[in-house]
Order: structure tokens, then sequence, then C-alpha cells
């Protein structure tokens, strides 16, 4: 499979064609399969990544940052206070300072407008390491790691992913799944559900690609079969400590617990988040969460899950490296 992607920004997934985002999901197999048998072809030397980070991050840093290692290119981590951007700087003038200098651009920040902005101005390839809307790159991890461990093609995967609607995660697995022809049953309560304008986006590419994307706030009736169970944590970066209590009181019964997991009726299915997650009292938040709630076994999945042999968590988080490398080689000019 061929694709020519040179130039391209990625940053949100419904700006790529079906086909491209399955061309870069094989490029990324090729490029794992590559590094494990140590016969890595370099394709970025000499190539110059700037990292620019407004909320924190150890796997997509770490990711953006191996990857162009791995493939001869060099990177600048810009912490969240580590630039002028926002502060003295506006977005605009950056991109157009940081696209002279170097050959492409990740952007972690709050909003989807501002790295919009960034890829507008920057005339370099600007790749959206997560925003309040989307989170593209994780979503190549997920579903590399969906087709790995199910060996299906993209578009006979049926999962499920329960939480918080409205955010990132799921906002991006419903435009994904719809782009992939995959069977995705999103569960959640009412006052936490999907965009209505998400959800219809959803439904005009999925009459192209026969993807099906239900809604429910049945968690039972989510789970029914499917291959894979996704969650995500309760409350995203950027959010105020204050609604805590109000989010685990709505979304407690979508905890993924055994009992969930039980409900599947599918002894294969497995569990998958995009990680950080609260499963124990070892992090400062989860400690005073899971105390505070009286949620002694874990949050959005009890610790049994998470470290159950259907937890397929770090296989999925290591596929971030994978894909990302994928991007930027494809895209860097
Ligand atoms: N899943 C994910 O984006 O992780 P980080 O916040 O650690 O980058
Ligand atoms: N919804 C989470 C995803 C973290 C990778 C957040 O935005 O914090």
């Amino acid at each position: 499979m061929t694709s020519n992607l040179t130039g391209r920004s990625f940053v949100k997934e419904i700006d790529f064609e079906p086909a491209e985002l399955l061309y870069l999901l094989d490029l990324s197999s090729d490029l794992k399969e590559a590094k494990r048998s140590g016969t890595e072809t370099r394709h970025l030397t000499g190539k110059n990544i700037a990292l620019l980070f407004e909320k924190t991050s150890t796997r997509t840093r770490a990711a953006f940052e191996v990857a162009s290692f791995d493939q001869g290119a060099h990177v600048t981590f810009f912490d969240p206070s580590g630039s002028q951007m926002g502060h003295k700087e506006s977005i605009a003038d950056t991109g157009r300072v940081i696209g002279r200098m170097y050959d492409a651009i990740q952007y972690r920040g709050n909003h989807q407008a501002d790295i919009e902005e960034l890829a507008a101005h920057a005339g370099v390839p600007v790749y959206n390491g997560l925003t309040n809307e989307w989170h593209p790159t994780q979503m190549l991890a997920d579903f590399l790691t969906m087709h790995e461990a199910s060996g299906k093609p993209y578009n006979e995967i049926s999962y499920t992913f329960l939480g918080d609607l409205r955010f990132n995660m799921a906002r991006s697995h419903i435009v994904t799944a719809a782009l992939l022809g995959s069977d995705l049953r999103l569960a959640g309560p009412a006052n936490l559900g999907p965009p209505a304008d998400v959800l219809a986006l959803a439904a005009g590419i999925a009459e192209n690609t026969g993807a099906k994307i239900t809604v429910t706030d049945d968690p039972e009736a989510a789970v029914d079969g499917v291959d894979f169970v996704h969650t995500d944590v309760w409350v995203s970066m950027g959010e105020p400590k204050s609604v805590w209590e109000e989010r685990v009181s709505s979304l407690k019964p979508y905890q993924v617990n055994a009992q969930l997991m039980e409900s599947t009726g599918n002894p294969l299915a497995k569990f998958m988040h995009c990680l950080p997650a609260f499963h124990d009292t070892n992090t400062v938040v989860g400690a005073q969460m899971m105390e505070h709630t009286n949620m002694p076994d874990g949050l959005e999945v009890t610790h049994d899950v998470f470290e159950s042999s259907a937890s397929i968590v770090f296989p999925q988080a290591e596929n971030r490296l994978h894909t990302i490398k994928a991007i930027m080689v494809a895209t860097v000019v």
C-alpha cells in the first residue's frame, strides 16, 4: 500500500482518508518489525523536530523523542512553561519562528483552534499530541494494538469505550472507528454524552465505510460480545479538581471491573487504556481520590483487571512509538 503524505500535518483524524490511515498503520507495523529485527533504515537523518508541550506527558513525549532518535533526527523539548508561546508570543508568531528552524512540530495543548492556527502558520508538518478535542496519534496506536491482538482487519473489530464521552479520547474513537469501518459501542451517562456534531460527522463517514457507532447508558449491554473494552481517566488534564466528586458519582457504574469484563461473554476480550490510569493508590491523585470517594479497588478500572492477562495496556503504550515514528517518516519533507 502506498500513499504520499509528504508535508502533511496530522492535527485531527478527519483530515485523513481511510486509505491514508491504513497506510500509516501498515507503515507502523513495518517500522516496528524493522526495529525488532535490527534492520531499521534512517529516514530522518539531520532533521530537527520541535516538541511543544502545554500539558504534561510521559508516553507522547517519549514516543516522539525515541522515534526521532531511532530515525536519526534531533529533538528540542519545550516543557509546559518552557517557551514564550501563549504567554508573550502568539501561536501564529511561534509557528512562523519554529517552522523556520525545525522540520516538524509536535503540539500538545488545550484548544484544537490553537493547533490549527499553528499548522496554518508553521510551513512544516504539525502533529497533534493531544488537545481537549482530539488525540489522533493515540488512535493509530490503539487501532494497531487491536489489529495485532485480534488478528482482525480494522473493519471487523468490535469494541466498547466507556466513560466520559465528551472528551478527546471518546471523540477520537468515534471518528476513527467511523473512518476504519469498525463497530464501536459507547457507554456513559447522559450528562457526559458524546457531542452531537461528532456523532453526526461519524454517521456521515460511516455511510461509506460501513462502520457502526452506537451509544447507550447501559454498560453491560455495551460490552456484549466485543473484542476490546476501552476506558480513560474520568477527569482529564485541564479540568478543575472540583469536578472529581460529581464525575466519580456519574461514572461509577461504568468502571471496568471483573464483572464487566465477564459481561462481554468473550473469554478473549482485552482491556485497553491510553494511560495514565488510576488503578491503585501509588499516585498522589489516585490515592486521594480513591480514599475520598471510597473506591478502594480503583477508579475507571480496578487493579485486578489492569493487572490481568486480559490487559494489553503496555503493548498499547509501546505502539505509540511505532505509530508516531510512521507519522514522521511519512510526512517530514
Ligand atoms: N496516552 C498519553 O497520551 O500519555 P501521556 O499523557 O503520558 O503522553
Ligand atoms: N482524556 C485524557 C487523555 C490522556 C492521554 C486527558 O486529556 O487527560
